[in-house]
């Protein structure tokens, strides 16, 4: 099956990192990007959708600032790192999705790989969490990925199978929820690729974006075609060109490559750059 040309998302997970002093890189990357823009005018360049999913303690300072960046900043949407099941209630520490949403964010990442080991979060958490972001109207970023205990037993197929499956909401007819493209997207980060600096080769990754994609079809149809599916893990300039290229990637997840905004620019550049 050929891959179908999605629009490339390009998402920075800054993670437990910032303070306030952290929203000049917002400024650098709000600058960056309508130079991109700029010098690509006459060449038609590829639409990129990009989100930053900073610290929830950023999140309302940092819509405010895109506000104020105007072209740049229009371009750049926020996301939340993680949200609870509940729209509100006694969790104390926990932070809602109707919270996020009001604070600016347009989703949340929910199962990133660190949730499900610091706080053992179980693929049915995760699809709770991922249905309390879309009951907010938030796009839920569901993060699945195997451990390399996993890899190495052969497992890695079986094993992102029964994560998207148990991680991913079921379609509800009858209240009106539906998955879709403009919902959910899928990010496959391998767990020991995060951080690491390692990568699975081209072929091991186009294997599981198939597998993926095969399983969002069967599931849901047509719309399975369009849910972007995107790779995290050790994603930065010098790889980002040939990551992207790979079939059924349709973007990436960046955690410590986002940190710096001339990285992540460089890795937006490299999206530009494909079809
Ligand atoms: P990394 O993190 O790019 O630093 O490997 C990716 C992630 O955890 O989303």
């Amino acid at each position: 099956m050929k891959a179908k040309q999605l629009r490339p998302f390009i998402i920075g997970n800054w993670k437990m990192h910032g303070t306030q002093r952290a929203l000049r890189r917002l400024d650098t990357l709000a600058a960056g990007l309508a130079k991109q823009n700029n010098k690509a005018n006459n060449a038609k360049p590829r639409k990129v959708d990009i989100m930053i999913c900073p610290p929830a303690t950023l999140l309302l300072s940092m819509a405010g600032q895109l506000k104020a960046a105007q072209d740049a900043g229009q371009q750049i949407m926020l996301g939340g790192q993680d949200c609870h099941a509940e729209a509100s209630g006694a969790h104390t520490g926990d932070i809602s999705a109707p919270q996020l949403r009001d604070a600016g964010a347009k989703a949340s990442l929910i199962g990133h790989s660190e949730r499900r080991t610091d706080y053992n979060e179980t693929n049915k958490q995760v699809q709770a969490k991922a249905a309390a972001a879309h009951a907010a109207g938030l796009m839920a970023i569901i993060c699945i990925g195997e451990t390399l205990k996993e890899r190495r037993a052969k497992a890695t197929l079986p094993v992102i199978g029964k994560q998207l499956r148990e991680s991913v909401p079921q379609d509800k007819p009858k209240d009106n929820r539906l998955i879709t493209a403009k919902n959910t997207v899928i990010a496959y980060e391998p767990v020991w690729a995060i951080g690491t600096g390692l990568t699975p080769t081209g072929e091991q990754i186009a294997a599981v974006h198939a597998h993926i994609r095969k399983a969002l079809i069967r599931r849901f149809g047509a719309e399975g075609e369009r849910i972007r599916i995107l790779y995290g893990g050790s994603v930065k300039p010098s790889n980002a060109a040939q990551l992207l290229a790979i079939p059924h990637v349709n973007g990436a997840l960046v955690g410590g490559a986002s940190l710096q905004a001339g990285e992540f620019l460089k890795i937006i550049a490299a999206a530009r750059e494909i079809g």
